[in-house]
Formats: structure tokens, sequence, C-alpha cells
């Protein structure tokens, strides 16, 4: 199959690319190398030339560019996004011109016909659910009890230091479940309105274009080959500088809050049979490990990873925006995939501890990420 990828220069694209050649694919990356991801003067980009993969250099904001890039293509891979949750609280037109318009844009060019695509995989995130799934603490319903999906902490209950969502209607207190992909999406941030438009977008245009999608909600993707750089993304980079500059870890909150870590070769590996299924899912599908961590755990499984003492300080700060808990239900993976996540935390931790070991050192970042946040009175 010829398979554009559009921001498969990026770090998911780092590892389906190079899959997806190896799975006999064409391929044709689309990807403008942004500085923010790739540096003022991109680096570390030769495992593209080594994939054979035909690379343009243009953006999906521009039609131009995505009429080149589409040009005998079979299937697209949409990764290319913005995709700091913080930043784009204060860059909004940004965020929404790569997002939205990008996505319209190559969504325009779908509809006007004349070529060859009969797919489109979307990167979503797990983002638009928002505070995602929970079932109330006091009443004996137990998991098959009603699902609540409770609003955004406001800034009052974040102040107050009330971590935990609680019932909108009661106040009961809440116990996370794993989120489906039925349950109500709410985002809380620019990045997940925009990630849910994406998602309306191509949805719609390709159930009316008669054109097959899956829609994949990636949770909290991590591994070899993530940004170090970015200081708005991925809390492992941000970690794994401080450990190697032997600076203690900040852990916001109380270091209770979850997220669902899942490998990128996991999540490659979804993307490409999501390609080669005989039938598209038309389907939204939840990619995640289907457990969660906790923030303190992670910080501390990762500081062993590299052979360190934990050395943690629970801050008590907290993000606007942030969620509380993240855990996917991952029955569809394997339901329509037949995927099961192969890569265990453990495993995983040591292959990006063992890849970051062989990067340069970058300068700890987190300090300037959370001064521009706290200048906005986004954080507390
Ligand atoms: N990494 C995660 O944890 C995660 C979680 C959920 C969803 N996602 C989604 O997965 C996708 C890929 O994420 P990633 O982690 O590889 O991010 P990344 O930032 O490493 O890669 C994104 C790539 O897109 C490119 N890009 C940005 N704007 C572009 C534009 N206008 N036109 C063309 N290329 C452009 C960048 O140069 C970069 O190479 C994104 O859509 C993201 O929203 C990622």
């Amino acid at each position: 199959m010829k398979i554009l990828v559009t921001g498969g220069a990026g770090f998911i694209g780092s590892h389906l690319v190079p899959l997806l050649r190896d799975h006999g694919h064409e391929v044709r990356i689309l990807d403008t190398l942004s500085p923010q991801i790739h540096g003022e003067v991109p680096q570390g980009l030769d495992w593209m030339a080594r994939t054979g993969a035909e690379f343009l250099r243009g953006s999906v904001t521009s039609a131009a560019d995505i009429e080149k890039a589409l040009d005998g293509m079979e299937a697209v891979v949409h990764l290319a996004s913005e995709t700091g949750t913080g930043q784009s609280m204060y860059e909004i037109a940004r965020y929404t011109d790569a997002n939205v318009q990008g996505t319209a844009l190559l969504m325009d060019r779908l509809a006007a016909g004349g070529h060859g695509v009969t797919r489109v995989l979307l990167a979503s995130s797990r983002s638009v659910y928002g505070e995602g799934a929970y079932i109330r603490r006091d009443t004996t319903d137990g998991p098959d009890g009603p699902r609540i999906t409770p609003p955004a902490r406001s800034a009052e209950a974040l102040r107050a230091r009330q971590w935990d969502p609680v019932c909108p209607e009661t106040g009961a207190p809440l116990t996370a479940v794993p989120t489906r992909e039925d349950d109500r999406t709410a985002p809380s941030s620019i990045y997940a309105a925009t990630k849910l438009m994406q998602e309306d977008l191509v949805r719609i245009s390709c159930d009316t274009l008669g054109i097959g999608y899956a829609i994949l909600r990636l949770q909290n993707v991590y591994g070899e080959g993530q940004s170090l750089n970015n200081p708005y993304t991925g809390i492992l980079s941000i970690f794994s500088t401080r450990i190697r500059r032997g600076l203690q870890l900040p852990i916001f909150e109380d270091g209770a809050e979850s997220r669902d870590f899942v490998h990128v070769s996991d999540v490659a590996a979804a993307f490409a049979a999501a390609a080669e299924r005989a039938d598209p899912a038309n389907a939204v599908i939840n990619v995640g490990s289907g457990r969660a961590t906790s923030v303190r755990e992670v910080a501390e499984s990762l500081s062993r990873a590299f052979g360190a003492e934990p050395d943690l300080t629970v801050t008590g700060q907290y993000r606007l925006g942030d969620i509380r808990h993240n855990m996917a239900d991952v029955s569809r993976l394997k339901e329509i995939l037949g995927l099961t996540p192969a890569v265990s935390l453990d495993e995983g931790l040591g292959r990006f501890a063992g890849w970051v070991g062989t990067q340069p050192l970058p300068e700890d970042q987190l300090e300037k990420a959370n001064a521009e946040l706290a200048k906005r009175k986004m954080m507390g």
C-alpha cells in the first residue's frame, strides 16, 4: 500500500514509518520539521533516509503541500499536530490552525476527488475525554454501576487541594474506571478540543465520502525517540533530564494522579494493524496499556531504570486543565485490531532510559515551562 504519514518525522512517526516499510508499504512523509520538536537546525533524522521513505517538507496548513503529498497515495495516517496541552491554552490560534484547519484542508482535498485514498487513520488523544469515567464509591453498584463523567476540576477545588473529582450532582466520592470509547467526551484544554474537532472532521467527511477510517485515541505514549527538548510535552522526558542532572523530581498534586503509559512500539503496531485490516474499522479505538500508573510510581520506576535512587518531592502544585486519572478500556483494541499491548512499563522504561543515555544531556526546561504557566495564572 502507498501510505502518506503526515507529521511522520515526529516521535510516533519515527517508529511507525520503519514498521510500515518493514511490512512492505511505500511511505511518504509530509512534515514541517517544527523547530519546537526538531530544533532550529533539524537533527536526528537520519533514520528517515535509512527507511527509504520519501520525505516532503511541508505543512498540512498548505493546500498546495497537501495536494503534492496526496498524489498517488492509497491511505493517510494523520499524525501532524501541535501537541502541548499547557501551551495550547495560550497559543490558541496556532493550535487551531495546525490541528483543525490542517485536518479540514486534508479532508477538503479528499472531498474534491481524483485520488486513490481509501482509508484515513487519525492520531487522536485520550484528552478528548477530559476527566474520563468514574463510578460512585458510596453505593453497592460496583463496576457495573452508573458511569459518571465529571466536569474538569475547578480552579477553586484545586486551590483547596481537592484533587479527586466528585459526583457533580451529589458531591459523592468517585472511583476512576477504565474509560470506554463511548463514554462522554469533555475536552478541558484547547489541545483536546482541537483533537475532538479532528475526530469529527475525519469521521463525518469519511462517512460522507465513503472513505474508510479509524480514529485511535492514544493514551500517554512514551519511548525511545521522544523529544527530550520540548518542555511542553512528555513528563518522562522532563523527569529523565532532571534525573540525569541529579535534580529532585517535583511531583504535582499528591502524586496519586495517574496516567496510562503505552510504549510507542505498541502504538505503531496499532496504526499498522488499522492500515492493514481487510475492512476499515470505521470506529474510535483506545490505544493504551489499560493500566493506571500513578505519577509518583512512574517517577520512582524511571529513577530506578536510570540506576538512581528516587529523589522526589510532592509539591502540591497543580496545572489548570490537568486531569486526575487516566486508564483506557482497551477491549476494542483487542477485538477490532487483535492487539494486546506487548511492552510492560518496566521493560519500556528500561528501553527508554537506555536510549536517553545515548543522547546529549538537554537543559532542564521544567522551570521555564512552569514559569510560563504561572505567569498566565494557569498553575498554582
Ligand atoms: N505522544 C503522545 O503521548 C500522544 C498522545 C496522544 C495523541 N498523540 C497524537 O499523536 C500524533 C503524533 O504525536 P507525536 O508524539 O509523534 O508528536 P511529535 O510532536 O513528535 O510529532 C508531530 C510531528 O508533526 C509535525 N508537524 C507539526 N505541525 C505540522 C504541520 N502543520 N504540518 C506538517 N507537520 C507538522 C512536527 O514537525 C512533528 O514532526 C499527534 O497528532 C498527537 O496529537 C500523541
